[in-house]
């Protein structure tokens, strides 16, 4: 008798495994949720089930991020900062031309066109710094359903400006006074309304973190980010980058930045995260460098935590990576090798957005300038004819306040005064 042995090889699809995920990535990701939330988060489960292999969806959805936020987004190569540090080439994608100024609205955009499918009738979310209550906020006066954002009362004063902007677009902000009144307990605050309000509300959530769907929906969300930028890296460059380097608060706009790429092992991606002050407790938000293993808020990764596994304060220049934990999916991908993991101080920041304004004219938001400073640190040692792409996720406008204070404080504080006493 012949015998034929037949060899399967089993080529590993890191995109496979996302897209057919039940919402475990390796040990991470779950759906760590009160039996009262259950049928919500698994009726979100089944609509974004249906729709995401659905044409008629994928089409609504092209049309939306093409109407309201004017994709695709810019792909700009830096050449005056690429001569100036003499190695690899770096180019940005440029997310902060979107509407709202930032990613964010990708996922917005994804997820209230499932809650009008769905038939829902209200939005929830909550917001840090208020860029994604800012995009939610957009959205839902856009698709006329009513919004309420929940806002830790210590976010909720020092980001004035921003609760100004969801205020005028008609949301309803509440700000949270439990705990230490930053992002957590927004969360908290945001799970306890839908609890009471299972039926007829949606939870809008502002990264790639939360109970399964969540991660792996705003995944799905946000991969048109690297649709484009193979395209448009081929275009300008005739050939796919050999570096994405994106920031990473809870991980959406990395996700965006590394999806289409995730395939192809010749390609390396870098998170890039807050390393804030120091690497001390408390003076950072690298969850992935110094995190451990845990479970909050709905899912199972790395946080910042103590000994004995209570949250930790975080600290970062950027609001938006001011986050104590990280995507499940970035988690997952770390341990298997495939992304690896950096981190920006502060100071390093500030000098990447400065060089980058005055080399290029571009000044992008602090979160985005993580990623740049990193690209500032690498490139010197990389050959010319490498190619770093920088997920630029926001533009710097929302960070007047900040970065005035670090370039021109006397200024700032001069005008503040005039202005108060001109209004007085
Ligand atoms: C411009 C910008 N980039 C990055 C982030 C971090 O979020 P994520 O890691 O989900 O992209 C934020 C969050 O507010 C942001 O506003």
């Amino acid at each position: 008798m012949h015998h034929c042995n037949i060899t399967v090889i089993l080529i590993m699809s890191f995109k496979n495994t996302i897209n057919q995920s039940n919402g475990y990535f390796g040990e991470f990701g779950g759906k760590y949720i009160p039996e009262v939330l259950r049928p919500n988060i698994e009726e979100v489960e089944k609509a974004f089930n249906e729709c995401k292999d659905d044409t008629d969806f994928q089409q609504e959805l092209k049309l939306a991020f093409k109407e309201i936020s004017g994709r695709p987004t810019a792909f700009t190569p830096l050449r005056n900062l690429s001569k100036h540090l003499g190695g690899a080439q770096i180019a940005i994608k440029n997310e902060g031309l979107n509407h709202t100024g930032a990613h964010k609205i990708n996922h917005c955009i994804g997820q209230i066109l499932l809650a009008k499918k769905m038939g829902k009738k209200r939005i929830i979310a909550e917001t840090g710094a208020g860029q994604h209550g800012y995009a939610t906020a957009s959205v839902c006066a856009r698709y006329e359903l009513p919004c309420t954002i929940y806002m830790g009362r210590v976010d909720y004063e020092r980001q004035r400006p921003n609760v100004y902007w969801m205020e005028l677009l008609g949301a309803e902000v509440i700000p949270v006074d439990e705990g230490k009144k930053t992002l957590n307990d927004a969360v908290i605050a945001a799970f306890k309304d839908l609890v009471q309000n299972p039926e007829d509300s949606f939870y809008l959530l502002g990264s790639a973190v939360g109970p399964h769907p969540y991660p792996a929906m705003n995944t799905y969300f946000q991969k048109i980010v690297s649709e484009e930028m193979k395209q448009q890296s081929n275009e300008f460059y005739g050939k796919n980058p050999d570096y994405v380097l994106a920031c990473v608060g809870g991980g959406s706009n990395a996700m965006g930045a590394f999806y289409d790429f995730l395939d192809d092992e010749n390609i390396k991606l870098i998170g890039v995260e807050a390393g804030g002050i120091s690497s001390k407790d408390k003076e950072h938000a690298s969850k992935v460098s110094f995190g451990k293993l845990g479970i909050f808020e709905g899912y199972k990764s790395f946080f910042l935590q103590d000994n004995d596994g209570n949250i930790l304060p975080t600290h970062s220049i950027s609001a938006g990576l001011d986050y104590c934990g990280v995507s499940p999916i970035l988690a997952y991908l770390h341990q298997q090798g495939r992304v690896d993991f950096s981190f920006a101080t502060d100071d390093e920041t500030l000098k990447g957005l400065q060089l980058c304004a005055q080399k290029e004219g571009f000044i992008l938001a602090l979160e985005s300038a993580h990623a740049l400073a990193h690209a500032i640190k690498i490139a010197p040692d990389l050959p010319k004819d490498k190619l770093i792409i920088v997920n630029a996720s926001g533009r710097g406008d929302k960070d007047l306040f900040i970065t005035m204070k670090e370039f021109q404080k006397e200024q700032m504080i001069e005008y503040m005064k005039k202005t108060i006493k001109e209004n007085e």
